[in-house]
């Protein structure tokens, strides 16, 4: 047994070597940024300690039924607790920046209508300083799905113009107190997913949907996603102007949003099958993008969806043009597309005007795009990450590019042993193809700037709780025990052979 322990990481790095799970990576530019992800929610815990507000998922998560095993992120990960254990995992790995977010509900119980939580800026600057002093670059997102509750409560969050100024009050307290630290923000994470899962679906608090679409109570899947959205993109926009005007001189730092796009491929070589993806992009990661870079909602968008798809004013398309200084890229799976506005799908949710009238499918000819994974219908598609790398490219002009998540989702669960997760061979050679993807993009001109895996550790994935495992470290969910998965050890590698400094 004694030999066994001591020979075990020799016979790791051997069992590494020998697979050959190495990216060519020699394109990654000088300072590219590798690291990993993680949320407030999803890791914090800590949910009434020092002061925090109640947030919009701590209450949802806490009414029956909205969560698969009945959990919450009551303790989560418990890194309110643990973050300088975990910043010694992430220095051990040789990462250059961590990705979190800083919840709003724990700075500003009750938003712009309450006192700031000095205790929440105290964890926070915390955070900040040991990550600087173990040289890892704080890559905070000002909102990762959750907002407090009070404004839910106040003003019906995102549905109200209320929100817009809300967020600008936030960023403002966080720009002021971190960002002489701070030289890369995100101001919303998945604002796309986070419409259509809690307005169209009723999936997210405040669970609003349509009779047919979810389980909701009130709600209109039809017109409120596009509401959200519009307050969203004006209240990311209403922030950057404020960071450009007010910081940007004295901090220099740089400001993106980040979207979750998923790759298309037209299920046929018709005409009809291309269009609709073109429409499946419009209706997913464009929807935010084009606003915010161009100044507009995509065509596809306003052909079909009319009035209901509100209107920018004059001053709007003022502070909306160019108001990113990168796109933050989520990508994780890969889809074929059929068009059902041209011809007849079957009678599928999913072929509605809401959503451009086309279905997603994983398979063509009985031949599935990529691999299944441990999420429903997300299907590893490796190359498919250099693809949108490129469509995103082309569609904008270059604007730099930073991979905000990208991570595998095995097959362990909440109930799966140490032994039977940390050996995980699969999430290693997914992780390293999609590494090599991406430097396939970047050698082909595309200006990525960094990668950021999802994620450190285990975690809590929204509504399924704790049942699914993304992490590159084990969490024991009660006594909450760190411990490094295979690719822990394969990321270590993969970092020491391929970071940069200029
Ligand atoms: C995207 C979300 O930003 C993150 O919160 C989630 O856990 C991962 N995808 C995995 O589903």
């Amino acid at each position: 047994l004694l030999l066994g322990v001591l020979l075990s990481p020799f016979l790791v790095e051997c069992h590494l070597k020998t697979l050959k799970y190495r990216s060519d990576t020699s394109q990654f530019p000088p300072n590219f940024l590798l690291g990993t992800s993680s949320s407030s929610y999803q890791y914090e815990g800590a949910y009434m300690a020092d002061g925090k507000g109640l947030s919009n998922w701590d209450v949802f998560t806490h009414e029956q039924g909205t969560i698969a095993d009945g959990t919450n992120g009551d303790i989560a990960a418990d890194q309110y607790h643990r973050y300088l254990e975990d910043i010694d995992l992430m220095a051990s790995m040789g990462v250059n920046s961590y990705r979190f977010s800083i919840s709003w509900a724990r700075i500003l119980p009750k938003g712009k209508y309450g006192a700031v939580n000095l205790a929440g800026i105290d964890y926070y600057n915390k955070l900040i300083d040991v990550l600087l002093l173990k040289e890892i670059q704080p890559f905070p997102t000002l909102v990762h799905y959750d907002i407090p509750q009070d404004l839910e409560d106040r003003y019906g969050g995102w549905l109200s113009p209320k929100s817009q100024e809300d967020l600008e009050y936030f960023a403002d307290v966080c720009f002021q107190n971190f960002g002489d630290r701070v030289k890369f923000w995100v101001t919303f994470n998945e604002p796309n997913v986070f419409a259509i899962q809690a307005y169209r679906f009723g999936r997210y608090p405040p669970s609003h949907c349509s009779k047919g679409f979810g389980n909701c109570t009130t709600g209109n899947s039809e017109t409120e996603p596009f509401i959200a959205a519009h307050n969203m993109i004006l209240a990311h926009a209403a922030v950057v102007n404020l960071y450009r005007t007010k910081y940007k001189k004295q901090q220099g730092g740089q400001i993106g949003l980040t979207v979750q796009d998923l790759w298309f491929e037209p299920k046929s070589n018709s005409t009809a099958d291309k269009l609709a993806t073109e429409r499946a992009h419009a209706f997913l990661s464009n929807w935010f993008l084009d606003p915010v870079i161009l100044g507009k909602y995509p065509t596809e968008m306003k052909d079909i969806l009319g009035s209901t798809l509100p209107e920018f004013s004059k001053n709007d398309l003022v502070k909306l043009q160019s108001s990113l200084d990168f796109i933050g890229l989520n990508y994780y799976a890969a889809f074929y597309v059929e068009d059902c506005m041209f011809s007849t799908c079957p009678a599928i949710p999913g072929a509605s005007r809401t959503e451009g009238f086309i279905k997603q499918t994983t398979q063509k000819d009985g031949i599935p795009l990529g691999e299944p994974t441990g999420m429903p219908y997300f299907h590893a598609y490796p190359e498919g990450l250099e693809k949108m790398v490129t469509y995103l490219k082309e569609r904008f002009n270059n604007t730099p590019i930073i991979i905000t998540e990208n991570g595998y989702c095995d097959d362990s669960n909440s109930t799966s042993t140490i032994e039977e997760s940390v050996n995980d061979i699969k999430r290693v050679k997914f992780q390293a193809s999609y590494l090599d993807a991406l430097s396939t993009a970047i050698r082909k001109g595309a200006d990525v700037r960094g990668y950021f895996l999802w994620s450190l550790l285990d975690n809590f994935e929204w509504t399924f709780g704790y049942t699914k495992r993304y992490g590159l470290y084990y969490v024991d969910q009660v006594t909450l025990e760190r411990t490094p998965k295979l690719s822990a050890t394969w990321f270590r590698n993969f970092i020491a052979e391929n970071i940069r400094a200029e």
